[in-house]
């Protein structure tokens, strides 16, 4: 499963790349916002550490300024992947794009038959959010596993980028199903090192050591 952060911070990008663990970066309008930085600044930055793919979205509501703008966005780097959003307009875009060869990852998926869809218009990813789904009381990871069937039944190549994380569950329930892709928080990625008996064995383990006053340098 491959590991992508959702973040505009490009010193939490920095750090959490050094750890080997950050094989892409998704960023929304929102996380360009919060960042305060100019956006094809930004995205560059993003590109120049990171390597994999790194998603930047198109602010337009129509085909054709879509189009315009991501011309200007595939021009920063060759690892831009194109973020439409799922509307008519978004996958009419996503079709164009991908026949030209550029990523282009479908966002704010709520439903599979949307996800069938972003398929059709030849999708690198699609981004189903399952952190919303569950704010309103449905099932995201039910989402999920309806679009790997639909999916894995078609040999579609468009690879299920779960987003919309909260939690390392929704991490690892995603792994379970075998989704290809989670973009979640540094905070997330960051948690998911974590175990309290690890940090209990490491003590213990660093206290025994010491009493044998030994170094190995
Ligand atoms: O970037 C898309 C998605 O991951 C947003 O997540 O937490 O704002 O629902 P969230």
């Amino acid at each position: 499963m491959k590991f992508f952060i959702d973040t505009a911070d490009i010193n939490e990008i920095k750090d959490l790349a050094a750890t080997g663990m950050v094989d892409g970066v998704t960023t929304n309008p929102s996380l360009a916002a919060k960042s305060g930085k100019k956006f094809l600044d930004l995205v560059a930055e993003i590109c120049a550490v990171v390597p994999g793919p790194v998603s930047a979205e198109v602010t337009a509501l129509d085909h054709e300024t879509m189009m315009k703008e991501a011309a200007v966005l595939r021009k920063i780097a060759k690892n831009v992947t194109i973020k439409v959003p799922l509307t008519p307009d978004g996958l009419k875009t996503c079709k164009a794009l991908s026949d030209d060869g550029a990523m282009v990852n479908v966002t704010l998926c709520f439903s599979p038959a949307q996800a069938l869809l972003a398929a059709k218009a030849g999708a690198s990813f699609i981004s189903p959010f399952v952190g919303r789904l569950d704010d309103i009381g449905s099932s995201g990871m039910d989402l999920i596993a309806d679009i790997l069937t639909i999916y894995e039944s078609y040999d579609f190549n468009t690879e299920v980028l779960v987003a919309s994380i909260r939690s390392p569950m929704h991490v690892v329930d995603a792994a379970k199903m075998g989704a290809h892709v989670a973009t979640m928080p540094p905070s997330t990625l960051r948690q998911l090192f974590n175990h309290p008996l690890t940090d209990k064995g490491l003590k213990a383990f660093m206290d025994d050591w010491a009493k044998t006053g030994q170094s190995i340098l």
